[in-house]
């Protein structure tokens, strides 16, 4: 699965899952170009681990909610390189509050980074695939399907990408440009203690049949697949990596079987 001589741009990809996701690439021969917004310094020690593994890696600033700040990380995209053949679309945050204290700046925060920058980058994205294709891979979440406490707006966005993904995908496939989505159960990450309780890392321990919480590496090995060519014909799913959380739930709850 040798991804030699391919350059990916990873968004959000200097911590967290991006930060496994950009590793993962890297040590399999792509370059990596590291998209940050507000932590340079560790989208720059990302880098610098990535050229350790003897591929090369930049590091380009952007928040991806604001579309002239899209069009300037891809303007330097081309002017610097004049091509792309991997485009990750993991950045995300959200407002995680109760429904009755949501409002219209939380809702476009969430949905402009969430989802609408996949729509953006996707766009700049295959131009710079143009004639010879390329793989698009978004970062969902198991809220986009079901229900978890403060998690709407997140949720919402995340059910927005995985139809993107899918409208991609098809649209794109005569270009050759394989999209697909990966839909992760609770990683630990900042992300996690951001929307969920203390202890949900060890309640996860417990919950997940596999019998341990999902690592971001488990993500990253599902993104790098997507982005070979042994996963040519897979386009337009979501695939999900829960550990069988959520196949599992009926069993939880004492219904299986
Ligand atoms: N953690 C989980 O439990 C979990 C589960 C399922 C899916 N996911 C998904 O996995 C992806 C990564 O999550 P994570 O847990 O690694 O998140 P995280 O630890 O909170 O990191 C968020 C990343 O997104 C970047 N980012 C945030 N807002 C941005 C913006 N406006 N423009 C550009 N970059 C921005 C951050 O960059 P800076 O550091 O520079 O600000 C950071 O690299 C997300 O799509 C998330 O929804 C996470």
């Amino acid at each position: 699965m040798s991804l030699e001589g391919k350059l990916a741009l990873v968004t959000g990809g200097g911590r967290g899952i991006g930060k496994a996701i950009a590793l993962k690439l890297a040590s399999q021969g792509a370059d990596v170009i590291v998209n940050f917004f507000r932590h340079r310094d560790t989208a720059q020690e990302t880098a610098g681990e990535i050229e350790a593994l003897g591929v090369k890696a930049e590091t380009v600033r952007a928040n991806v909610g604001d579309p002239a700040k899209i069009d300037e990380m891809f303007d330097t995209i081309s002017t610097k390189f004049g091509r792309l053949d991997i485009f990750i679309s993991n950045a995300a945050s959200g407002v995680g509050r109760p429904i009755t204290e949501l409002d219209v700046k939380a809702w476009e925060w969430t949905m402009d980074i969430n989802a609408r920058a996949l729509l953006l980058c996707s766009q700049r994205a295959a131009k710079l695939m143009s004639g010879r294709g390329g793989k698009i891979v978004s970062i969902s979440s198991l809220g986009s399907s079901f229900v978890l406490p403060n998690y709407t707006l997140v949720g919402v966005s995340k059910a927005a990408l995985e139809a993107l993904t899918r409208y991609l995908a098809i649209e794109f496939a005569s270009q050759n440009i394989c999209v697909n989505a990966v839909a992760a159960s609770a990683v630990e990450t900042e992300a996690l203690k951001f929307y969920f309780k203390e202890g949900m890392a060890q309640e996860g321990h417990h919950l997940t049949p596999a019998g341990r919480m999902v690592a971001p590496e488990d993500v990253a090995n599902v993104v790098s697949f997507l982005c070979s060519e042994e996963a040519l014909m897979i386009r337009g799913q979501t695939i999900v990596v829960d550990g069988g959380t959520s196949v599992g739930l009926l069993a939880l709850a004492g219904k299986g079987g």
